[in-house]
């Protein structure tokens, strides 16, 4: 896969022309980047089935009380993120797969920001997809992973056409190869599987539950140093959170926090991070947000802290 926008297209292009018809419905969450609605919206275009999308608290946490209300055996499937990369916030994935299952629907999940910061282990999950990006975990961009329950991907027709994913080929009919060969028409990007390869190599390496707990104490100091700074405002204070601190600063437009910390060394995302309607339901254009890794250190914390104070000086 090229990452998981390319791995949720494929499932809502093969699994939802085989298996989503009009009157259907499609139930993901306000809480999705892009790449998790747009597939999706496309399919019901193409098919009549409806979109329904959960909503979520002030906190950023995701509403499973409606999410309840919302199934009903017409949703075929679920498809929300594990971790968003927006708020942070760590979506009760076992708890929303078990209730899609009740129902009779398959449940995807973007893992696109969890991979790089838990022990994702799909089958304790329970989900049937699960799709996430290698340049999230240190690889190269372009990369990427769908996994999915074998006896669904079998019943899935080709998402494309080509060479390395027949079996036979006549002009009065092809048949296709088995998994994974039948979704991977055409030469890979050979160069870049080899690099995820050792990425993943890489992580297998190093004491990743120590580096996730690393994580967790720089999320829980983050949370306290910004929220100390005078004018900042936290937004996504999920309790179940991943190393992500999104926030506002007085009014001042994250886009100028972002250019004055630049200046300053100190390297962090601004913008609505591919997640619009996050922005659009706490009423704002935009964030800035910290995402913290394992190399990240509590004096780098400090230096984000320092830097957010000049910024208010600069505006006034
Ligand atoms: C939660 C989430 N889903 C999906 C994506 C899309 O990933 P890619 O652009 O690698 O396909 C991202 C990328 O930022 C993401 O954070």
């Amino acid at each position: 896969m090229r990452g998981t926008t390319e791995a949720i297209n494929l499932v809502a292009f093969s699994f939802g022309n085989r298996f989503v018809g009009a009157g259907d419905e499609i139930v993901i969450s306000v809480l999705e980047h892009h790449s998790n609605i747009v597939p999706w919206q496309m399919l019901c275009e193409r098919s009549g089935a409806h979109l329904r999308v959960i909503p979520m608290n002030d906190a950023g946490e995701l509403r499973l009380d409606v999410y309840q209300e919302m199934l009903n055996p017409r949703v075929k499937l679920v498809a929300v993120n594990h971790v968003s990369n927006a708020l942070g916030t760590i979506n009760p994935v076992v708890e929303i797969t078990r209730l899609a299952h009740q129902v009779g629907a398959k449940v995807l999940l973007d893992g696109a920001q969890a991979a790089p910061h838990l022990r994702v282990d799909v089958q304790a999950i329970g989900c049937d997809f699960y799709a996430l990006s290698g340049h999230k975990l240190f690889g190269p961009t372009g990369s990427g992973i769908l996994w999915g329950r074998s006896e669904l991907l079998d019943a899935m027709p080709p998402y494309q056409g080509g060479g390395d994913m027949i079996r036979s080929v006549t002009f009065e009919k092809s048949t296709y190869a088995d998994l994974p060969a039948k979704f991977e028409a055409g030469t890979p990007d050979i160069g870049c599987g080899i690099g995820f390869g050792a990425a993943i190599d890489y992580l297998e390496s190093i004491d990743f539950d120590a580096a996730s707990a690393w994580e967790m104490d720089l999320l829980r100091y983050a949370t306290v140093r910004l929220s100390e700074v005078p004018g900042v405002k936290l937004v996504g204070t999920a309790a179940q959170k991943a190393s992500v601190v999104s926030f506002l600063l007085d009014g001042i437009h994250p886009h100028d926090i972002g250019t004055i910390l630049d200046s300053e060394g100190i390297a962090i995302r601004t913008g609505h991070h591919c997640a619009q309607p996050v922005m659009e339901r706490f009423g704002i254009p935009a964030t800035a947000r910290a995402s913290l890794a394992f190399y990240n250190t509590p004096a780098e914390i400090d230096t984000l802290v320092r830097g957010l104070a000049k910024v208010r000086e600069l505006f006034g």
